[in-house]
């Protein structure tokens, strides 16, 4: 069955690719031009939460407590519940990492502002953040693997092709 539509993947693979290159690349223009854009495909990504296709709304898969406990508990019981879209930890990773990259934007942005000139505080916030990224990221991934192969569902290939396997 379709899950992930496309601007969903288009939006995932092209963030995916800019933090990683800004991440290991060279802070020049090129980090600063990209950095804006992850920004601005967060955001879109953001209202295609509210307008967009069913599993990629937040109706399908905002983190709320009760869902997260329960979740918990069945991993707790090494019986995962099945989730169509994300799960709720993968939810709440996703909001985690929006955040991040947003706030990277932000304080990339700040640190090159006139008024901040010989200031240090900026620049260690975006140092901090990236690292905070570069973290969350390595989970992510790691997640993502193993819970493929744990639950039998690649879900890896998923956000490739769109598809995953009808409950
Ligand atoms: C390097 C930076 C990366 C970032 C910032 C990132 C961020 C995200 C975000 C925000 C989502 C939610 C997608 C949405 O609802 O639109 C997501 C989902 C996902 N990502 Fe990544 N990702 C990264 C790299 C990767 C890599 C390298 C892989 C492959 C190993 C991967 C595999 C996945 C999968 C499988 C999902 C869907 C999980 C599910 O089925 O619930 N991601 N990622
Ligand atoms: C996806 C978003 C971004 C990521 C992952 C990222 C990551 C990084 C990393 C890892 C560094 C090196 C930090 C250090 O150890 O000193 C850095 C430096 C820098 N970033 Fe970003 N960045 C992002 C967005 C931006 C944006 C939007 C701007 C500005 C418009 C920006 C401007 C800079 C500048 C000027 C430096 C050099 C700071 C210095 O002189 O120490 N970045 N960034």
């Amino acid at each position: 069955m379709k899950v992930w539509d496309g601007f969903v993947r288009l939006t995932h693979w092209a963030v995916a690719g800019i933090v990683l290159w800004n991440l290991f690349g060279p802070t020049d223009s090129t980090h600063r031009v990209l950095g804006y854009v992850a920004a601005g495909l967060v955001v879109a990504r953001i209202v295609w939460g509210f307008v967009g296709s069913r599993h990629a709304r937040f109706s399908a898969w905002w983190p709320t407590r009760s869902h997260l406990v329960d979740y918990l508990r069945s991993l707790a019981r090494a019986r995962p519940i099945h989730h169509v879209s994300h799960n709720p930890l993968g939810g709440l990773m996703a909001l985690l990492l929006w955040f991040l990259i947003l706030a990277l934007a932000l304080s990339g942005w700040i640190m090159r502002l006139d008024a901040f000139w010989g200031e240090d505080w900026p620049q260690e916030i975006h140092a901090w953040l990236a690292i905070a990224v570069e973290v969350c990221v390595c989970v992510h991934v790691a997640a993502a693997v193993l819970m493929s192969v744990w639950t039998r569902e690649n879900l890896v290939r998923a956000m490739v092709t769109g598809n995953k396997k009808a409950p």
